[in-house]
């Protein structure tokens, strides 16, 4: 608990960690317990110092609840729309503060002395937030120099690998490019040469092959790789009985046997160097049982919980571990998983803002709407209710014959 506490306090300042804290308890305490405890009648609630009661105030409880939600959010993750959405909304305090003193705590001067005592405090905090600019989405630092040299990026031939090994180039990160596919490697390889400037290894491997990964290992022994991005995978849409048992038994190897065997090689050197970073590509997926993906889903919960149990295991060591679980992404993913054709999010945004969190949070739902569902859904609702609606998500996008 206090571990836990301790990693959800680092890495802000004291009165930003305060100023969060005050928003989550009125996001979560405060404000439902007046909308949902309060009589109405007794109802009261102060826009800008001016007084609503009863219905009116009632109404307006869920936009300050959101607010204040929005704010404990923003100074939880240092976004960078906190600046100066913060300090323009502790302004707005301050200037209300005035109002409702003038208007109904006091009369004539002592109205205002009041209403000049509260406003200080306020405007002081409005100064504070506004010069903290540079606190909140600080440009991160490029990725070479805060891990290191070399990258290994699985299943690079095609889709989010493609797009991982691109942005890792970008940041001066050499890049071992690892898949079945050699031509599209060495295609990406050239490219990655030429454009950033990094050295590339092009590695040729079927990870469902049992001794492939240890193949891999000893393929880059001479290198030291910073950088581990377990993203090779595949999906197998249809009914449990209508699959191939032989591609479901791959999938399990190269969803959970690779990435265990992959990190549990590469983490000795990150420990040794004091620095390193394990990227696992797992997949909203993982959140609950996935009817007509049922293997596929159950190996994407599989990453999600080894990869937050690193999280865990590897705080303070410098090694920081993330899990992207995206939802539909335009790759090849669909077409090789045997899924009708449906819209999905762009696979250089999600790799975007994977880079972006890691080192800030374990795991990273790439969406808002994902991460609504996923939440809503899977905490609220009893999980058998939640499987029977996530077959009928997946059921749109398998052929007949295979439902
Ligand atoms: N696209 C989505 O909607 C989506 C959503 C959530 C999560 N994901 C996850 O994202 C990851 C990447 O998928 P993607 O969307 O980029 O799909 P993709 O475009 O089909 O790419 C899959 C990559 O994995 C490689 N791969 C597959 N089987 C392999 C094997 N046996 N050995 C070595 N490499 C193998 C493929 O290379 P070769 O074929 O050349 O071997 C390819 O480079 C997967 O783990 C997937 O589960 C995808």
């Amino acid at each position: 608990m206090i571990d836990w506490l301790n990693s959800v306090l680092a890495g802000r300042p004291g009165w930003i960690n305060a100023l969060m804290i005050f928003c989550a308890t009125m996001a979560f305490v405060y404000v439902p317990w007046d909308f949902f405890f309060k009589p109405v009648a007794q109802d009261e609630e102060v826009w800008l110092g001016i007084m609503l009661h009863g219905v009116a105030a009632k109404l307006s409880e869920p936009l300050h609840g959101a607010i204040y939600a929005a704010g404990a959010y923003g100074f939880y993750r240092m976004r960078a729309w906190m600046w100066p959405w913060a300090a323009v909304y502790a302004a707005s305090v301050a200037i209300g503060m005035f109002v409702w003193c003038v208007l109904y705590a006091a009369d004539g001067i002592g109205a205002l002395l009041l209403g000049a005592a509260a406003f200080v405090p306020f405007a002081f905090l409005t100064r504070a937030l506004w010069c903290a600019e540079a606190l909140f989405g600080a440009a991160r630092a490029p990725l070479s120099h805060r891990y290191g040299e070399w990258a290994l990026v699985t299943g690079a031939s095609a889709g989010l690998g493609a797009a991982f090994a691109r942005a890792l180039a970008r940041d001066g990160v050499s890049c071992v490019l690892v898949a079945r596919r050699g031509e599209r490697l060495e295609t990406l390889a050239r490219e990655l040469e030429q454009s950033y400037r990094v050295a590339t290894r092009v590695v040729i491997e079927d990870l469902s092959d049992a001794a492939a990964a240890a193949r891999l290992i000893e393929a880059v022994r001479d290198l030291q790789i910073a950088i581990l991005v377990s993203n090779a995978g595949f999906g197998a849409v249809g009914r449990f009985e209508a699959l191939d048992v032989e591609r479901l038994s791959r999938m399990v190897q190269l969803h959970c046997t690779v990435p265990v065997v992959l990190a549990s090689r590469l983490l000795p050197g990150m420990r040794a160097r004091g620095r390193g970073a394990i990227v696992i590509t797992g997949s909203i997926a993982g959140r609950q049982a996935l009817p007509l993906h049922s293997v596929y889903g159950a190996t994407k919960g599989f990453e999600l919980l080894l990869g937050e149990a690193l999280w865990v295991e590897l705080q303070g060591s410098g090694i920081d571990v993330l899990v992207v679980e995206p939802g539909p992404v335009e790759t090849e993913f669909q077409r090789v998983s045997g899924e009708i054709a449906h819209a999905g999010q762009s696979a250089e945004i999600v790799v975007e803002r994977a880079f972006d969190a890691l080192g800030r949070q374990p795991a990273l739902i790439s969406t808002w709407f994902d991460w609504l569902r996923v939440n809503l859904g899977n905490r609220l609702l009893p999980r058998p209710l939640v499987a029977f609606v996530a077959r009928d998500v997946v059921r749109k996008w398998t052929p007949e014959t295979r439902r």
